[in-house]
């Protein structure tokens, strides 16, 4: 196969397509590309290659993993090391690569949760999988009511000190957790750098409970993790479920969310979209990015086709009054 080498128009959009990541001296474009569903074992490796070559040459540089993306568990982070060795090696100080840590990864009692030997065994076999030194940002995947936090966080400090990590970061850990972590990463001088939460149009818990607004009140980037609540906020779902659709496979996104009331509003958002001249995908996507405080969004794709209609809401103008009502 050809050596693959990166479009030289790839930075062209810069201006319009990166945001800086809280008080930080990183930059991430608004459109991120999230391995959680579509690269696994089971994934074609051309069609991952093709997606994630697709991302780059559009300046997409900045990559999510965690040890139990797939499906199987692992096979995330393997496919993405075999992409870093076959094609991305020389670009690996034009990415920003994310792991993370947290839920059931192995058997027995350290394979799970917040323990400080959890965190640091899963780090060192995501970076054998991924085929890396370093990753750039480690996050707690999620919040463990058991384990003292001081003892998650404390690893997070240690796994950056190291140099395994450069960031640091946590996901989906309630708010009172996350004052603490800042506080905690703060005094340690290992700011957080990104919170990542679940944000999209119809599903706004991290702006509803306060997570967003102290983010942005403390310098800490906020991320969007199924912005387009797993394929939902698209065209996917007007007329049925499509057979090779994440839906038809019936795991993470069930038919019961289908509800004739989700549907009534998927129609509105349609219309919505269309009266802008957009795809669902960059309405909804647009709408995230005008959330104060929102440094990127986390897409997942089943094609290079997705991810290019998804990346044109960088070029979205802000909803209006009117669209925001009918969108409430
Ligand atoms: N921190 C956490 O706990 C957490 C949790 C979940 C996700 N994440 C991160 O967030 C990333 C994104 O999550 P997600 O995959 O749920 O994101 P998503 O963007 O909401 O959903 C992705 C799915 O939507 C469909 N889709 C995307 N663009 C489309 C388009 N333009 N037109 C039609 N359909 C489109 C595809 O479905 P089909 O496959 O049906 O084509 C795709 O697989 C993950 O990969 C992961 O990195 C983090």
């Amino acid at each position: 196969m050809e050596q693959y080498k990166a479009s030289e128009k790839r930075y062209e959009e810069s201006d319009i397509l990166y945001r800086r990541c809280g008080r930080s001296g990183i930059l991430l474009p608004k459109v991120s590309l999230g391995f959680w569903q579509n690269f696994g074992a089971v994934a074609p490796l051309e069609r991952s290659r093709e997606i994630m070559r697709c991302a780059f040459d559009n300046g997409i540089t900045h990559f999510d993993l965690a040890n139990n993306y797939g499906p199987p568990y692992g096979t995330g982070e393997e496919t993405f090391g075999k992409l870093m060795e076959s094609d991305f090696r020389p670009y690996r100080d034009e990415m920003f690569i994310c792991t993370k840590a947290g839920y059931d990864m192995w058997q027995g009692p350290y394979g799970n949760w917040g323990s400080r030997k959890y965190l640091m065994a899963s780090l060192d076999q995501s970076l054998k999988r991924m085929k890396l030194d370093y990753v750039d940002h480690f996050y707690s995947h999620r919040y463990d009511p058991v384990t003292p936090l001081e003892e998650t966080l404390q690893a997070i400090v240690d796994i950056v000190r190291s140099g395994k990590a450069l960031y640091a970061g946590i996901s989906r850990w309630p708010l009172e957790a996350l004052k603490f972590a800042h506080k905690y990463l703060k005094e340690r001088d290992v700011p957080l750098l990104i919170y990542q939460g679940r944000l999209n149009l119809i599903d706004r818990e991290p702006r509803q409970e306060g997570i967003l607004d102290f983010c942005k009140d403390n310098g800490i980037g906020f991320i969007s993790f199924s912005p387009l609540a797993q394929g939902l906020l698209t065209e996917r779902y007007l007329d049925g479920i499509p057979g090779d659709s994440r839906m038809s496979r019936g795991k993470s996104l069930t038919e019961e969310r289908l509800t004739p009331g989700l549907l009534k509003y998927l129609h509105t958002l349609k219309k919505v979209a269309d009266s802008r001249n957009e795809n669902m995908a960059q309405t909804a996507l647009a709408w995230i990015l005008s959330q104060e405080g929102v440094t990127s969004t986390l897409v997942g794709a089943s094609s290079s086709e997705q991810l290019m209609r998804n990346l044109q809401c960088i070029k979205s103008k802000p909803l209006c009054k009117e669209e925001l009502a009918l969108l409430k």
